[in-house]
């Protein structure tokens, strides 16, 4: 009767060793069902039991129990270890990188480094100026005076008496010609700021850049010829400019120029409103009075300034209709450029 222990004994050993090295789910489904279905070895091992002596009954039960219970927590632990191995295979190392989102430049500031590239290109430098700026900039030295209405706290943010948001771009002006001699070419891009009402067209805070050539005999034709050389660069060889009489207290004479619309090409459309053309900003000869407050002799020079609102050329040339989209930093929208 020692023999059925023996077996029992024999085939534990064996069974282990094949539990052990079991390799896939397959294997181990189908090894469960050799060792504990009904038809399996331990089935045969508990009918033999009914045949043993009384004496032994006792031990072969508790061997082949001991047995069933060492299967089937040996099985339990491989099915896990499987199946955890399942859980980590669903990830697909064949399938393409899905690349992150990588950020880039904002389409305004895309726009400012085109306007400037294009100037660069033309010979002039980039020069810059405070946010922050003081009534003397922003204002005096550009012949604006006391009683001007550009100088009402409705337009312009004071942040205490004689300080502001600069309004414009154009007192980076002063500050370069007070450093520098004759002749200066200089493009100065910026955010600037004005106590305006948000809607599609107007934003407090925008963009411009400003344009200053100043030297012996410089005059309104190379003005003319910069700004259409310009136009040409970003908009198209077809674009023609316009000059309009205006007024700046720190110009004379003073102009606003005007694109041919980029959208219709000058035939009228919605965004010309009919007319052909598209407002960009304010230029002018420098007026001799901004001459004097930085210094210059304004006999022997002459010189060229312009602003140009970046905000505007960014709409124009992404065809974008509403100028708050481009300050509410939304990424569903940024991302499109
Ligand atoms: N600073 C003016 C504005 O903001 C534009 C301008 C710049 C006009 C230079 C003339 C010369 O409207």
């Amino acid at each position: 009767m020692n023999d059925i222990l023996n077996d029992i004994k024999t085939f534990e050993a064996e069974a282990i060793a094949r539990l052990n090295s079991v390799l896939d789910k397959q294997a181990l489904d189908a090894l469960k069902i050799e060792l504990l279905g009904r038809k399996g070895k331990l089935a045969d091992f508990s009918k033999a039991i009914s045949k043993v002596s009384d004496e032994m009954r006792p031990q072969i039960g508790a061997a082949v129990n001991r047995l069933r219970k060492l299967f089937e927590e040996h099985i339990a632990s491989k099915e896990q270890t499987f199946a955890s191995a399942v859980k980590k295979q669903t990830i697909d190392y064949t399938l393409p990188v899905r690349a992150d989102f990588l950020g880039h430049k904002h389409p305004l500031l895309q726009t400012v480094d085109d306007i400037v590239d294009i100037f660069k290109s033309m010979g002039f430098e980039i020069a810059s100026g405070p946010d922050v700026e003081t009534d003397y900039y922003n204002f005096d030295a550009l012949n604006t005076p006391e009683d001007h209405p550009a100088r009402d706290l409705s337009d312009t943010f004071y942040l205490k008496k004689g300080v502001l948001l600069r309004t414009h771009t154009s007192p980076v002006q002063i500050r370069t010609m007070e450093k520098h001699k004759p002749p200066v070419r200089i493009i100065a891009p910026g955010r600037c700021y004005r106590s305006d009402y948000p809607d599609a067209s107007h934003s407090p805070v925008f963009y411009q850049c400003e344009g200053l050539y100043v030297d012996e005999g410089v005059s309104m034709a190379d003005l003319k010829g910069v700004i259409t050389a310009f136009a040409r660069t970003m908009f198209g060889k077809d674009i023609k400019v316009r000059f309009r009489p205006h007024f700046f207290p720190f110009t004379e004479p003073s102009v606003e120029y005007d694109f041919s619309c980029v959208i219709c090409g000058g035939k009228g459309c919605r965004v010309c409103k009919n007319n052909g053309w598209l407002e960009i900003s304010g230029a002018g000869m420098v007026d001799p009075e901004v001459f004097r407050a930085v210094g210059y002799d304004s006999e022997k020079y002459t010189g060229y300034a312009f602003g140009m609102g970046v905000d505007r050329i960014t709409l124009l040339r992404y065809r974008i209709d509403d100028i708050r989209l481009l300050y509410e930093n939304d990424v569903r929208f940024i991302r499109q450029f």
